[in-house]
C-alpha cells in the first residue's frame, strides 16, 4: 500500500480504535453467551413458537405479549446486543463481527468482479433485532398499490396503509435525521434544480427527494426488537435446526441446538418461522419442504414438494466513492473520536454519531413515465473514508482494486450516490448444500444476469452524473471519481461501456434480498406461503419475514417487512381473539335471550 505520512498515520489511529470497539463486541457476545442460560428457561411446550427475533419476529412476538395470553417462546440464533451497538454511526462495524451471519454470494458470472473470488458479501444480522440492528435505519413505506396486487386484492389500500400506521405508531420510532453534511443540503437543491419534487415519499409514492426518515429514538437506532422485554420468552444463542412435521403435515414443533444440546419443542397453535430470507429456506429444506430434486439428491425425505429458495431478487447497485469532492464533507471517521461529539450524542442524543449513513434518499424514472426504478441513496463518506482499517474488509474487495482505486481516492474526499434498481429481473437462489445444519446454504443471486438490469443501472449511473453536473453540486467541487476502475482501462471515462464495466466490477447489495418463500395463490407454481403467510400443503407452519415478499418494494424494505409482519398477527394470531371475543359476545346474547 502506498500511502502518504497523513493516511498512514489515520489508518493506524482508526485501526486502533476500532480494535478497541472489536474486543468490546467479543465482550458483549461471550457475556451473554455465559450468562444468557441463567436466565432462559426452556419450557417443553407453548402455545406459539417463533424462529428469529428479526423486524418480524420481534414485532410478532410484541404483539402475543401484549395483547394475548397465549404462551410463546422467541428463538434466536444470536447473541444480544447493548446501547453501545445500537450508536448508529457503529453499524458498519458489526459487518463480518460475530454478530452477523457472513453470507456471501457464489461465484457471480456477470458481477462482483471486483471481489475476491468474484464473491459479494451479504450482511445479515445475527442478534436479538435481526438485521434492522446493522441496517441504515431508513423507513420507506414504498408504493402501498403494489402491496395489493401481492395480496391478490384480498385486503385493501387503506387496511394496508393502516397496518403502516400501526406500525410507525405502536411499534417504531421515526425521526428525521439529526444530523447532515453539507451533501445533503446540495443534492436536495440539485434536485430541485432538475425539478425533482420534495414531497415526503411516504406519503405520497412517486418521484420525489427527501431527508431520510429513519427509525431512531433520540438518535439512539430503534428495532423492533426495543419493545420485547428480556423475560423467559427469549432464547438467545440457541439455533433452530428444523421444524418438526407429523403424517399429517401438521407442523409440531421445532428442533433446537444450544450450547451442544439438543432440545426439542413443541407447539401446539403454530410454528412461526422469521429467520430471513437466507436463513429461513434452509430451515424449511432441512425440513423436507423445498424442490424435490434438491431434497432427492441430499437424502432428505420430501414432505412437501415447493418451491422454497427460488425466486432471490435484490435490490442490487454500485458507486461507492463515485463522487470526490476537493474538501471535506464535516464527517468521517474523525468525528466519532472527538469527544464532544460524544457529548452531544449522549447528552443530546445529536450530532455525527446519530448518522444513519444515509443522509437522502431519491426516486427518479430512468424511463419516459413517473414510475420510479432507480433510488437513490446519498452517503457523505466512502470506502475510502476510513483508510482501509474495517469497510474494506466489510465487503472484501480485492487488493488490486483497493490499491489501484480506491487508495487513489484518499487525496480527494469521497463521497457516495448509489442508484439501487428497484425492480430487477434477475432471479437467483438459496439452496441448503448439506444436510448438516451447521453449513451456510449456496446463495447465488445471479446479479446482472438480465441485461435490462445492466441497462437500466447504466440509466441510474447517468442520472448520478446529471446530479453532479448541476449548479448546487459543483458549487461544493463535486466532480466524479476521475480514477479509472481496474479492469475498465480500455473505456473512455464515463462513457456507456464504461458505466457497463464499472457496475459489473464494483457490483454491491443494498441488502434487501426478498423472496425465497414467496407469498402468493396455491395453484401459482411460484408460490411457498398462501395469503395467510401458511406453507402451503403444511398446516401450523407460517412464515413471515423478508423471504415472503413475492416482488422487491420500490424502496427500502424494512418498513414493508414489518407491516407485513403486523398483518399477520392480525389476521391469525389477532384474529382468533377476536372470534373468541365475538363467540363470548354472542354467547352473553344468547343467555340474555334464554333469561328473558
Ligand atoms: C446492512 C444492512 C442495511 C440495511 N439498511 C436498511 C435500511 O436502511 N432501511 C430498510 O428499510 N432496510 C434496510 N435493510 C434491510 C432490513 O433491515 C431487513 O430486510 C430486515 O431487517 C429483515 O427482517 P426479517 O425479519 O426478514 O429478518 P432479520 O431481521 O434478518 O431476522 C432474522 C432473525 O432470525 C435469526 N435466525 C436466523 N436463522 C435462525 C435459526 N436457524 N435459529 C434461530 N434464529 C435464527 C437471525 O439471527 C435474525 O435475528 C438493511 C439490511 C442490512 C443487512
Ligand atoms: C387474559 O387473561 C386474563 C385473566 O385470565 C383475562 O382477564 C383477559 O381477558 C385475557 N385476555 C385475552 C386477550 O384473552
Ligand atoms: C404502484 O404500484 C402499482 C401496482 O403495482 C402500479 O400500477 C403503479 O404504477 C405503481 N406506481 C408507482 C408510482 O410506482
Ligand atoms: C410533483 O408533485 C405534484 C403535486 O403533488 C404533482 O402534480 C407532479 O406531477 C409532481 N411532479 C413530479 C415530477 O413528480
Ligand atoms: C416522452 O414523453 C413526452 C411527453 O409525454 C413525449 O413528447 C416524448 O416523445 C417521449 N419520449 C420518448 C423517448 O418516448
Ligand atoms: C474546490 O472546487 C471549487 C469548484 O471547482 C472551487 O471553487 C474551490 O476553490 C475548490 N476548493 C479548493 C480548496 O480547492
Ligand atoms: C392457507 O393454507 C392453509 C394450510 O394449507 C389452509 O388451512 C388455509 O385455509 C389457507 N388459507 C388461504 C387463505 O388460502
Amino acid at each position: 500500500m502506498k500511502m502518504a505520512p497523513i493516511h498512514l498515520f489515520q489508518f493506524y489511529l482508526y485501526s486502533l480504535c476500532i480494535h478497541i470497539f472489536t474486543i468490546f463486541v467479543y465482550l458483549t457476545y461471550y457475556s451473554d453467551l455465559f450468562t444468557s442460560s441463567l436466565y432462559n428457561q426452556i419450557k417443553p411446550h407453548y402455545d406459539y413458537i417463533i424462529v428469529g427475533s428479526g423486524t418480524a419476529g420481534s414485532l410478532i412476538a410484541h404483539r402475543i405479549a401484549t395483547e394475548t395470553n397465549f404462551t410463546y417462546l422467541v428463538i434466536e440464533a444470536g447473541g444480544s446486543g447493548n446501547a453501545i451497538l445500537d450508536i448508529p454511526v457503529f453499524g458498519p462495524l458489526l459487518h463480518r463481527s460475530v454478530f452477523d451471519w457472513q453470507f456471501e454470494t457464489t461465484p457471480q458470472e456477470q458481477a462482483c468482479y471486483a471481489m475476491k473470488d468474484k464473491k459479494c458479501r451479504l450482511p445479515q444480522g445475527k442478534i436479538v433485532g435481526g438485521s434492522a440492528k446493522l441496517n441504515n435505519m431508513v423507513h420507506v413505506r414504498g408504493n402501498i398499490s403494489h402491496y395489493v396486487t401481492w395480496f391478490q386484492g384480498k385486503y385493501s389500500k387503506r387496511y394496508i396503509t393502516e397496518q403502516f400506521k400501526q406500525v410507525e405508531k405502536n411499534i417504531l420510532h421515526l425521526d428525521n435525521i439529526r444530523y447532515k453534511s453539507i451533501l445533503a443540503n446540495s443534492i436536495l437543491k440539485a434536485a430541485r434544480e432538475l425539478s425533482y419534487n420534495n414531497t415526503d415519499v411516504n406519503k405520497e409514492y412517486g418521484e420525489t427527494f427527501m431527508r431520510s426518515r429513519v427509525s431512531q429514538s433520540h438518535g439512539k437506532r430503534w428495532a423492533t426488537s426495543e419493545n420485547l422485554k428480556y423475560t423467559s420468552n427469549l432464547v438467545t444463542h440457541a439455533l433452530v435446526e428444523k421444524v418438526v412435521i407429523d403424517k399429517k403435515n401438521i407442523a409440531r414443533g421445532v428442533i433446537i441446538s444450544r450450547k451442544g444440546e439438543k432440545y426439542m419443542i413443541t407447539a401446539k397453535k403454530g410454528v412461526i418461522i422469521s429467520a430471513g430470507t437466507f436463513n429461513t429456506p434452509k430451515i424449511l429444506q432441512l425440513s423436507g419442504i423445498g424442490p424435490r430434486k434438491l431434497l432427492d439428491s441430499l437424502d432428505i425425505p420430501v414432505v412437501q414438494d415447493l418451491p422454497v429458495g427460488y425466486n432471490l431478487q435484490d435490490h442490487v447497485t454500485t458507486g461507492l466513492d463515485l463522487v470526490t469532492f476537493n474538501k471535506s464533507l464535516d464527517i468521517g471517521p474523525d468525528d466519532m473520536l472527538n469527544l464532544i461529539n460524544v457529548f452531544k450524542y449522549y447528552v443530546y442524543g445529536r450530532g455525527p454519531l446519530t448518522s444513519p449513513g444515509c443522509e437522502v434518499v431519491g426516486f427518479l424514472s430512468t424511463k419516459n413515465d413517473t414510475i420510479p426504478d432507480i433510488q437513490f441513496m446519498v452517503l457523505p463518506v466512502g470506502l475510502s473514508s476510513d483508510r482501509g482499517a474495517y469497510l474494506k474488509n466489510g465487503l472484501g474487495v480485492t487488493e488490486e482494486v483497493w490499491n489501484n482505486y480506491f487508495v487513489s481516492t484518499f487525496n480527494q474526499h469521497a463521497a457516495t450516490i448509489l442508484p439501487i434498481l428497484l425492480h430487477p429481473k434477475s432471479r437467483g437462489s438459496v439452496q441448503i448444500q448439506s444436510k448438516d445444519h451447521l453449513i451456510p446454504p449456496l446463495i447465488d443471486p445471479k446479479y446482472l444476469t438480465d441485461e435490462e438490469d445492466v441497462n437500466t443501472l447504466i440509466k441510474g449511473l447517468k442520472f448520478v452524473k446529471k446530479f453532479i453536473d448541476t449548479k448546487a453540486m459543483s458549487d461544493i467541487g463535486a466532480v466524479l471519481n476521475p480514477n479509472h476502475f481496474p479492469g475498465c482501462h480500455k473505456y473512455k471515462l464515463f462513457s456507456d461501456p464504461y458505466f457497463k464495466c464499472y457496475l459489473k466490477h464494483l457490483t454491491l447489495t443494498s441488502y434487501h434480498p426478498v423472496g425465497t418463500c414467496s407469498m402468493g395463490l396455491p395453484r401459482d407454481k411460484k408460490s411457498v406461503v398462501n395469503l395467510s403467510f401458511e406453507v402451503i400443503g403444511v398446516k401450523k407452519l407460517y412464515v413471515v419475514d423478508g423471504s415472503v415478499l413475492p416482488t422487491l418494494p420500490g424502496g427500502n424494505i424494512n418498513a414493508v417487512i414489518a407491516m407485513m409482519a403486523n398483518l399477520f398477527f392480525e389476521d391469525t394470531i389477532g384474529y382468533e381473539i377476536y372470534c373468541r371475543n365475538r363467540n363470548k359476545l354472542l354467547e352473553y346474547l344468547f343467555l340474555m335471550c334464554l333469561l328473558n
